[in-house]
């Protein structure tokens, strides 16, 4: 396997070693201990048509961490805006040999159109609705790490935009096959067709979860407006303490969480909120996903 983009790129003992090389490196960074230089004279680009914050450092942070070197393509002053093909921009990127290429982009399939013609891996960092594998990677990581392995018949409810979210989907396969039950939780507007078990109530499942998965409304992937305004929506959908109460439930959100419309503050700040954890694990997740790609062929 050279090229991630979706999560069943990989197979389940795949992950069980990446997941076990990211235990190792997350000790690492918190411990201060030395971490071999496993990528030096390596060369990793990272192509992002599409804003980020956490995933794009992550990256960068991941690759350093290793000992790559980083080049950070600056697309809104590239030849993409000269009318220069996505294709070609891949290619000539190709052409200068990198060892792998992460991209971003508005549109789903992007990421595999440009995997068909580099010798580079392509990882996906985010295409459309479509997939967002390292980070479905990362949330199963901190889970596996909260139940310390044992995520058999653990439930978890996926609220939010799920119909337009990439987290979501490569949440939906990943965590499915490592033997949990995903029930989605949304409005109509929000729920993709699907063989899983739904509702438009979260009251309905907060007794028998186990997680809650919150999602950002994509709105900008929503051609018109879905909901009356945030607010309306937060009302229904907001994770907040009078809802979970003491419950012995954790929260886990991708990023960028919109306060109190998602999750409220006062949870955002509870021991069961996972957010920045999820964070920390993305940075360790990442180094071994590149390990596996770059090094492990
Ligand atoms: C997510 C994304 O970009 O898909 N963010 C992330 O990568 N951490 C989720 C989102 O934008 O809502």
């Amino acid at each position: 396997m050279k090229h991630l983009i979706r999560t069943d790129d990989f197979t389940t003992l795949e992950i069980e070693a990446i997941l076990e090389d990211a235990k190792l490196f997350s000790a690492k960074i918190e411990d201060g201990s030395g971490i071999d230089k496993i990528l030096k004279d390596k060369i990793i680009i990272t192509l992002f048509f599409e804003n980020s914050t956490r995933t794009r450092s992550s990256f960068e942070i991941a690759a350093k961490r290793l000992g790559a070197e980083i080049v950070h393509l600056d697309v809104a002053n590239s030849s993409t805006k000269k009318g220069e093909t996505l294709v070609d921009t891949a290619m000539n990127l190709d052409a200068m040999n990198p060892h792998a290429i992460i991209v971003r982009h508005q549109n789903s399939g992007v990421p595999k159109i440009l995997s068909n013609h580099t010798k580079a891996s392509i990882i996906n960092a985010g295409d459309g609705a479509h997939a967002h594998p390292t980070q479905a990677l990362l949330d199963l990581f901190t889970l596996k790490k909260h139940f310390e392995n044992d995520l058999r018949g653990k439930k978890i409810a996926i609220v939010g935009d799920i119909k337009n979210s990439r987290v979501a989907n490569s949440n939906i396969e990943l965590l499915g096959r490592f033997g949990m039950e995903v029930i989605l939780v949304a409005p109509p507007q929000f729920l993709p067709k699907t063989t899983l078990r739904t509702t438009h109530y979260i009251n309905e499942i907060v007794d028998e979860v186990d997680i809650i998965m919150s999602l950002r409304t994509q709105t900008e992937r929503h051609s018109s407006q879905t909901y009356a305004s945030l607010k309306d929506y937060a009302s229904d959908f907001c994770i907040t303490t009078e809802l979970i109460g003491q419950r012995d439930i954790i929260l886990l959100h991708p990023g960028p969480v919109h306060r109190n419309i998602d999750i409220c503050d006062a949870l955002l700040a509870d021991k069961r909120c996972k957010v920045l954890e999820q964070v920390s694990n993305g940075v360790a997740l990442r180094m071994a996903v590149l390990k596996k790609l770059i090094n492990d062929i």
